[in-house]
């Protein structure tokens, strides 16, 4: 089938991608000239494992396209993704100005029927208000219809998760409209559950929202399970060998960050909200987490007494590994922190630091590796659980650092591990490891 994607974002390019891999014509439409040239050339703007090798492969085999020109781009398409941006505003709400533009953009251009399909998150009602902006500013005789069919990709295996999610779900007042876009994802193999407009928008909203609580939920058990001595991993894998409660997303840690927990959660409060429903239980799981942000901080400040003009290293920037994403990452809040309190902050991620540099206090030095970090820190924190952070030598940090003291916010070492190396290990939900005094 011939399909157009606008908007090259995370969500717009690996679904327009992974479309083309199917055996679909694919074109990508973006407002940024010189992204398309890049991405004309098989570059991709963002770091996501897989995703470059699949454009190559698809360019060369002539199914994916990429333009800046809408017309050109929706010609003779049969499907129009939507996959701009819709950013927090003030308020929390999320903002639309892109979707409307991109309504009028396909109300004006398109000359053939078509079914527009939204990828992006929308408050819910946000596809009847999509369609009647289109049906207002048509110009040409042509059959507009609309599907809801949100995405569920996690950053760093989105790719992964197109070719292999757990369901596709389409939501439609068109059978004919939902029965199109079932066929196109068809050569996937992933279920659809086919449901009306207002639900399938409203899953997508509930399922992070559901996601966000069951985080929030372990953190603030692992908050009781250090005040009463229990381990919260050890709680976790007990909770999770209960099928009804199940073993994911029970990691506790410095909480959730990203593009769309964070964001998706505040803009449901806002929903609920305007129907004069009071979301109480979604806005304690957001409280929760901007708590947990800042528990490392306090840990070292207990340990320290004061943070001012010790050297701190900062291992892992983004908000989780396999991603250069810096959104909403606990390292923002932390670092900020940090370098308020007056503490040398020696930072390292493997891949985030670009985009760290500008969202950051400018009072950071970056290094290029783990050793560099770590040399003469009085203290080191680790806030994301990239594969190196995990296969630290722990034996080497009592030779390196000036004392080897560990804020791990992400419980990336077993117990048993740091209790056999003679470092202090302080992590989330488990108690302390204190050095072996040397008695002489
Ligand atoms: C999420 C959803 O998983 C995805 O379905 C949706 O489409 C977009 O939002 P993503 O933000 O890429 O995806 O990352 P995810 O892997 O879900 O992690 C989100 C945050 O939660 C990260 O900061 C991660 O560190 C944190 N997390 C996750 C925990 O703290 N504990 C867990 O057990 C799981």
């Amino acid at each position: 089938m011939k399909i157009s994607v606008i908007g090259t974002g995370y969500v717009g390019l690996v679904t327009g991608v992974c479309l083309s891999d199917i055996g679909h014509q694919v074109t990508c439409i973006d407002i940024d000239q010189q992204k398309v040239e890049k991405m004309r050339k098989g570059i991709s703007p963002i770091f996501e494992p897989g995703l470059e090798e699949l454009m190559v492969k698809n360019i060369d085999a002539e199914r994916l396209f990429f333009t800046t020109d809408h017309k050109a781009g929706f010609q003779n398409a049969q499907a129009i993704y939507i996959a701009v941006g819709t950013p927090q505003n003030g308020d929390g709400s999320a903002n639309l100005l892109f979707i409307e533009q991109v309504a009028k953009d396909i109300a004006t251009q398109v000359t053939n029927d078509v079914v527009v399909v939204t990828k992006s998150t929308v408050p819910v009602g946000t596809n009847d208000y999509i369609k009647k902006l289109i049906q207002e500013q048509l110009v040409n005789d042509v059959k507009v219809e609309v599907v809801s069919n949100p995405e569920f990709l996690r950053e760093g295996s989105a790719v992964k998760d197109t070719f292999y999610g757990d369901r596709i779900v389409i939501g439609s007042d068109s059978e004919t409209a939902a029965s199109l876009i079932e066929e196109v994802n068809k050569s996937f193999g992933i279920p659809v559950y086919k449901t009306d407009i207002r639900s399938a928008e409203m899953i997508k909203y509930a399922s992070n929202a559901f996601l966000a609580t069951k985080i929030s939920f372990i953190n603030e058990i692992s908050n009781i399970c250090e005040k009463t001595g229990a381990n919260v991993e050890d709680v976790a894998i007990g909770m999770g060998l209960d099928q009804r409660i199940g073993n994911k997303f029970l990691n506790a840690g410095i909480g959730y960050g990203g593009s769309c927990f964070p964001k998706d959660t505040n803009a449901l409060v806002q929903i609920a909200g305007n129907v004069e429903h009071d979301f109480e239980l979604l806005k304690s799981v957001i409280k929760v987490n901007n708590d947990q942000q800042r528990l490392l901080v306090d840990k070292a400040i207990n340990r320290f007494g004061t943070l001012s003009g010790k050297r701190v290293a900062i291992l892992g920037l983004a908000f989780k590994p396999n991603t250069d994403d810096m959104r909403e990452a606990a390292s923002i809040k932390i670092s900020q922190e940090l370098v308020q309190m007056g503490a040398e902050v020696v930072a390292y991620d493997p891949i985030a630091m670009e985009n760290a540099k500008k969202l950051l206090p400018g009072a950071i030095m970056y290094v290029n590796s783990i050793d560099e970090a770590i040399l003469n820190a009085d203290c080191a924190f680790i806030l994301t659980e990239w594969d190196e952070i995990k296969k630290i030598d722990l034996s080497n940090l009592n030779n390196v650092m000036q004392e080897a003291v560990l804020f791990d916010g992400r419980n990336c070492f077993s117990i048993e591990e740091t209790k056999n190396v003679n470092i202090e290990y302080h992590s989330i939900g488990r108690p302390s490891v204190m050095k072996e005094l040397v008695v002489n």
